[in-house]
C-alpha cells in the first residue's frame, strides 16, 4: 500500500530525551522468509506511559505495508498514516494489542541493515542486523534501546532452501508444513530492545560444544558458517568457552540461555554483533587456521569473540537507555576484553597494542573536525557514532575508574551496577552512581571526561631542593578547543607514577604528609588546572617516570633530556613503561633528525635499543615492539604543516640509523636464529619470535635490501604459516623487490578461494608508500576479484589505501582524493554505513601543508555538492570540511 519516503534527518539531542509514551510486553513475530520478498508479521501489546498522552508512534524503514488491525479490526486508512519513516495509530488504549503485516526484499538490500542476503542467491543465507536502527527495516517497532519487549519468533521457510532456521533465545519447538516448508519457533526469556533482536536462515555447517556454567545451567555453544569453512572455526569455539569461564571467574557473570549459536557471514559492515543469543560475526573475526590466518589474527578473533560475549551483560542484561550512552556498553566491554585478552596473553604487550590504537585512531579523531565527546550530546546519523572515541577513549575511562577503585572496589562497583540495573536501559549516571556507592566515594567529576572532546595535554614541570631534600611535580592540564566545545574545563587525570635515581634504581616514596615511605609507584590525580605534589627524602634530582601503563588517555608534555628516557627505556620494570620511554625517546629522535650527525636523542635511542638487542634478556615480542617507532599517523598528528611523504621518508631514515647501529652482521645472524626455529604452533614463545623474525627483517632490508629481499623470498616460500608469509610478502612488496611479483602472483593463486586471505593480497598492494601506490590501487580496482559490494574487500583495498598509508593516499596532485571520492559515490548508493566510514579518511585534511590542502578541499568539496548523497555520508564530509 504505502512505502514510506526516507526521513528527514534533524539531528536527536541528548538534552531531549523524554520517556517512551508506548512501550511494548510481547512481540509476537512470525517470519515467512523468501530471498526476494519476505513476509513479517508481528503481534506487539501495548503499554502506555500514563504520564503521557501521545498517539502511538512506530517506526519502519521502507517496509511495504500489507495489513493493519488494532485489537482484531483491520483499520481503515483514515485510522493510520505512515510516512517519513514514522507509522502513527489513533485509538490505541493501554493494552492494546496492534497486529501488522508487511513485506521487504532481503536480496535488494545493498546497506546490510536490516534483513539482507549474504553470498549468492543460489547458495547464500539470511540474516539480519539491528543495531542501532535496523529492526525498523523489518517490521514496525519502537526502534529505540529503552523499549524492552519479550520476543517470540516463529520463522517459515522451504526446507530444501533454509534447512537451518535460528533466532534468538531459547528453542521451544520446529515442525513441518506443506509444500516442502517448515517452521521454527524461539523464545526469549529476557526482555530485550529490539537491537539485539537476530534471525539466519540458509544452508549452514555447524560445531559444538556442550558448556555447564559456574550456576548450574548446561548450554550449548554451536557455531555456524557455511560449510567450506566450518573447520575454520575451531579457535573461536574454545574462544567462546574461554571467554565463559572468564567472565564467571572474573565478574561472577553467567550466561544466561540454553543455547548460544554464533554465526559467521563475510557479508557484514562491522567486526561483530551481540545479538541476544545469537552472536553474528564478520568472518574476519571468527575464522582462523595456520594457513590463512596471521598471529595477529588469532588475537583478534579472540578478542572480538570476548567482547561480543561480554556483551551479554554489558549491552544487553544491562542496557542502554538511548544512543547516546553508547559507551556505556561499548566503551565498558571494550575494556573488559582487553583484560581478558591481557590474562589470557601478557599484559604488556596487550596494553601496548591498545594504546598504540588510541594514538593512531582515536586521537586523531579527537583532534579534528570530527572530534566528539564519548558521550556526544547530539547526532543526526548514529551509525556515524561508533567510533574510536565512544569505544576506545570509552575504555579508557573505564580503566581510570577501575584504577581509583582498585581490584576489588571494580568489582564490587560492578556487582552494584549489574544489580541495580538488570533488565533496564540505564545511563552513564547509572554507571559512575553505582561504581560510586558500591565503595562510597563520589565519581561525578569523571562525568567532565564523557561530556568533553578532545585530548588533555598535561603538563608536568619538576623542581629539586637539595637543602630540603625535596622533588616536587607541578601539573597541569589544557585541552584544547573542539567544535562546539570552544571552552574547556579541567577533568580529574589520575598519574600513576614512579621516580628513578640516576643508576636506573626505582626509588621508594614518600609524599608530603606522609609519615613513612610507602611503595615505589603511587597514583596521584590531578583534580584542577594546577596542582603541586611535594616528595619528600629525596638525595638527589631523580628521573619521573609519569603517566605509567598509560594512566590517563592524554598527551603528556615533560622535558625529558635523551639521557632521561635512555635510563627509563633500559631500566623501568614495567613491559609498558619501557616501550612508552621508548616511544617519547624516538619522538624527540625523529623531530631532531638531521642529516649529517645523529642527534643526541638519536644516539641515545640508538644506543640504548641496540644494547637491548645484544642483551637477549628481554621477551622477543617485547623487543619487537621497542624496536618500532611510532607509526605515520602518530608522527602527524603532533605537526601543524603535515607533509606525509617526507614523515615517510624521515621515518625511514630514522629506522634506518636505528638499523645501522645494531649493525648488518648483528641483524643477520639474529634472523638466521629466529629463522632456524621457525615453528607453526601458537604458543606465546612462538608467536614473539614470529614478531621480532618479522620486525628484524624489516630493519635488516633498510642496510641491505638485497640481501634481505633473497632472505624474503625464501621466507615466503618456506613459510610453515600465514604470519611469516605475509611477513615476507610484505617487505618484498613495500620495497618493490623483483621477487614481489611471483610471490603476489603465488598468493593470488594460492588463496582464490579464500577472501579473507585475498583481502589481504589487496591490502599489502594498497600500502606500498609513496607515488606507486596509486596506479597499483587503481589497477587492483579492475581485478575480477575487487567489488564495492563487499565490506571487507572494499576496506581491504581503498580503506588500506586511504586510512593506512599515508604517503600513497596524499599526492600532490591530489588524485588519491579524486579516487576516493568518486568511490564514496558509487559505494554510497550501495551502502551508505561503509561509504561514510571510509569518507573518515578524510580527517586531518586541514592540517595538510598548503598544496594538499588544497586539493583536498576540492576533493571535498566537489563531494559535498553532489546531490542525493545518503545523510551518513553527506554528515561525516560535512563535519570534516567546516
Ligand atoms: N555492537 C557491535 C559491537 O560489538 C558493533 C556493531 C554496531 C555491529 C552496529 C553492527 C552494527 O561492538
Ligand atoms: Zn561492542
Amino acid at each position: 500500500m504505502t512505502l514510506a519516503l526516507e526521513p528527514v534527518v534533524t539531528p536527536v539531542r541528548l538534552g531531549d530525551y523524554r520517556r517512551p509514551a508506548w512501550s511494548v510486553d510481547a512481540i509476537e513475530l512470525d517470519v515467512d522468509l523468501g530471498i526476494d520478498a519476505t513476509e513479517v508479521s508481528s503481534r506487539l501489546v501495548l503499554r502506555s506511559d500514563t504520564g503521557q498522552s501521545a498517539p502511538l508512534r512506530l517506526n519502519g524503514e521502507g517496509l511495504e505495508l500489507l495489513a493493519l488491525a488494532l485489537d482484531g479490526q483491520a483499520l481503515d486508512a483514515h485510522a493510520f498514516r505512515y510516512e517519513g519513516g514514522v507509522l502513527e495509530v489513533d485509538g490505541v488504549r493501554d493494552g492494546s494489542v496492534l497486529e501488522t503485516r508487511v513485506r521487504v526484499q532481503p536480496a535488494a538490500n545493498t546497506a546490510l541493515e536490516g534483513l539482507y542476503l549474504s553470498g549468492s542467491r543460489e547458495h547464500g543465507f539470511l540474516l539480519t542486523q539491528c543495531e542501532a536502527e535496523g529492526f525498523r527495516r523489518i517490521t514496525f517497532f519502537p526502534d529505540r534501546p529503552d523499549v524492552l519487549a519479550r520476543f517470540t519468533v516463529t520463522l517459515r521457510a522451504d526446507r530444501q532452501r533454509f534447512p537451518v532456521l535460528l533466532a534468538g533465545g531459547n528453542p521451544t519447538g520446529v515442525g513441518e508444513l506443506p509444500d516442502g516448508r517448515h517452521w521454527a519457533r524461539f523464545v526469549d526469556p529476557h526482555p530485550k530492545p529490539c537491537y539485539l533482536f537476530a534471525l539466519v536462515a540458509g544452508r549452514l555447517e555447524n560445531i559444538t560444544r556442550d558448556y555447564v556454567t559456574a550456576d548450574g545451567r548446561a548450554v550449548k555453544i554451536v557455531i555456524w558458517s557455511e560449510a567450506n569453512v566450518i573447520d575454520r572455526c575451531h579457535y573461536a569455539l574454545d574462544a567462546v568457552e574461554r571467554s565463559m569461564r572468564w567472565d564467571e571467574h572474573t565478574y561472577g557473570r553467567n550466561y544466561d540461555l540454553d543455547v548460544f549459536h554464533v554465526v559467521a557471514t563475510h557479508d557484514f559492515n562491522m567486526g561483530a554483533m551481540e545479538n541476544k543469543g545469537l552472536n553474528i560475526f564478520n568472518a574476519k573475526y571468527l575464522l582462523a587456521d595456520p594457513d590463512s590466518s596471521t598471529d595477529d589474527e588469532y588475537r583478534a578473533v579472540e578478542a572480538v569473540v570476548a567482547h561480543e560475549y561480554f556483551h551479554n551483560w554489558t549491552g544487553n542484561r544491562v542496557t542502554c537507555r538511548d544512543w547516546f550512552q553508547l559507551s556505556l556498553k561499548e566503551g565498558l566491554t571494550v575494556f573488559r576484553e582487553q583484560q581478558f585478552s591481557a590474562d589470557m596473553n601478557s599484559v604488556p604487550l596487550k596494553r601496548i597494542e591498545d594504546v598504540a590504537l588510541l594514538r593512531r585512531t582515536q586521537f586523531p579523531e579527537d583532534a579534528g573536525p570530527l572530534a566528539h565527546p564519548v558521550r556526544p550530546a547530539e547526532y543526526r546519523e548514529i551509525n556515524n557514532f561508533y567510533t574510536a572515541t565512544v569505544y576506545e577513549k570509552g575504555s579508557e575511562l573505564v580503566r581510570m575508574l577501575a584504577g581509583r577503585l582498585g581490584q576489588e572496589g571494580f568489582r564490587r562497583g560492578m556487582e552494584l551496577y549489574f544489580q541495580r540495573n538488570d533488565g533496564q536501559a540505564a545511563t552513564i549516571e547509572d554507571f559512575l552512581g553505582a561504581l560510586g556507592d558500591a565503595n562510597a566515594i563520589d565519581l561525578k567529576p569523571y562525568l567532565a571526561w564523557y561530556a568533553q572532546a578532545g585530548t588533555p595535554r598535561l603538563h608536568a614541570k619538576s623542581e629539586y631542593d637539595a637543602v630540603a631534600r625535596e622533588y616536587t611535580l607541578t601539573l597541569s592540564q589544557q585541552t584544547r578547543p573542539t567544535p562546539g566545545q570552544p571552552e574547556k574545563v579541567p577533568v580529574p587525570i589520575p598519574v600513576k607514577l614512579s621516580l628513578f635515581d640516576r643508576d636506573g634504581r626505582i626509588l621508594p616514596l614518600r609524599m608530603d604528609g606522609e609519615e613513612k615511605a610507602d611503595g615505589a609507584e603511587r597514583v596521584v590525580v590531578l583534580h584542577k588546572a594546577a596542582q603541586r605534589f611535594v616528595f619528600k627524602d629525596v638525595d638527589a634530582p631523580p628521573v619521573p617516570s609519569l603517566l605509567r601503563d598509560f594512566s590517563a588517555p592524554v598527551v603528556l608534555e615533560y622535558d625529558y633530556t635523551p639521557a632521561e628516557l635512555a635510563l627509563l627505556l633500559t631500566h623501568d620494570p614495567d613491559g609498558f613503561n619501557r616501550w612508552e620511554a621508548g616511544q617519547q625517546l624516538a619522538l624527540l629522535a625523529f623531530d631532531t633528525l638531521n642529516d649529517s650527525v645523529d642527534s643526541a636523542a638519536c644516539k641515545a635511542w640508538c644506543e640504548a635499543l641496540a644494547a637491548l638487542f645484544e642483551d637477549r634478556q628481554l621477551d622477543d615480542a617485547l623487543l619487537a615492539d621497542l624496536l618500532t617507532p611510532p607509526g605515520e599517523i602518530e608522527l602527524a598528528d603532533r605537526q601543524s604543516e603535515v607533509d606525509p611523504s617526507r614523515i615517510h621518508a624521515q621515518r625511514q631514515v630514522l629506522q634506518q640509523r636505528l638499523a645501522a647501529h645494531m649493525g648488518a652482521d648483528a641483524l643477520l645472524a639474529r634472523y638466521r636464529d629466529l629463522s632456524a626455529h621457525a615453528s607453526q604452533p601458537l604458543d606465546a614463545a612462538s608467536q614473539a619470535r614470529r614478531r621480532l623474525r618479522r620486525r628484524v627483517l624489516e630493519l635488516f632490508a633498510l642496510l641491505n635490501p638485497e640481501r634481505a629481499h633473497a632472505l624474503a623470498a625464501t621466507q615466503y616460500e618456506t613459510a610453515l604459516g600465514m604470519t611469516d608469509r605475509l611477513a615476507a610478502l610484505g617487505v618484498l612488496v613495500r620495497d618493490r623487490a623483483p621477487q614481489a611479483a611471483a610471490a603476489l602472483a603465488h598468493f593470488r593463486d594460492r588463496y582464490a578461494d579464500n577472501p579473507l586471505a585475498l583481502d589481504k593480497w589487496f591490502t599489502v598492494q594498497a600500502q606500498v608508500p609513496g607515488e606507486p601506490a596509486l596506479a597499483i590501487v587503481a589497477t587492483l580496482e579492475r581485478d575480477p576479484a575487487f567489488t564495492l559490494k563487499n565490506p571487507n574487500r572494499a576496506r581491504s583495498l581503498l580503506g588500506a589505501f586511504a586510512s593506512t598509508n599515508p604517503s600513497g593516499f596524499h599526492r600532490t596532485d591530489g588524485a588519491g582524493y579524486q579516487l576516493l571520492g568518486e568511490r564514496l559515490v558509487q559505494l554510497d548508493a550501495l551502502n551508505p554505513q561503509i561509504a561514510a566510514r571510509l569518507a573518515t579518511a578524510f580527517n586531518g585534511w586541514q592540517r595538510l601543508e598548503p598544496m594538499r590542502r588544497v586539493v583536498a578541499r576540492r576533493a571535498l568539496e566537489t563531494l559535498v555538492q553532489r546531490q542525493g548523497l545518503s545523510p551518513n555520508l553527506s554528515e561525516i564530509i560535512g563535519n570534516v570540511l567546516q
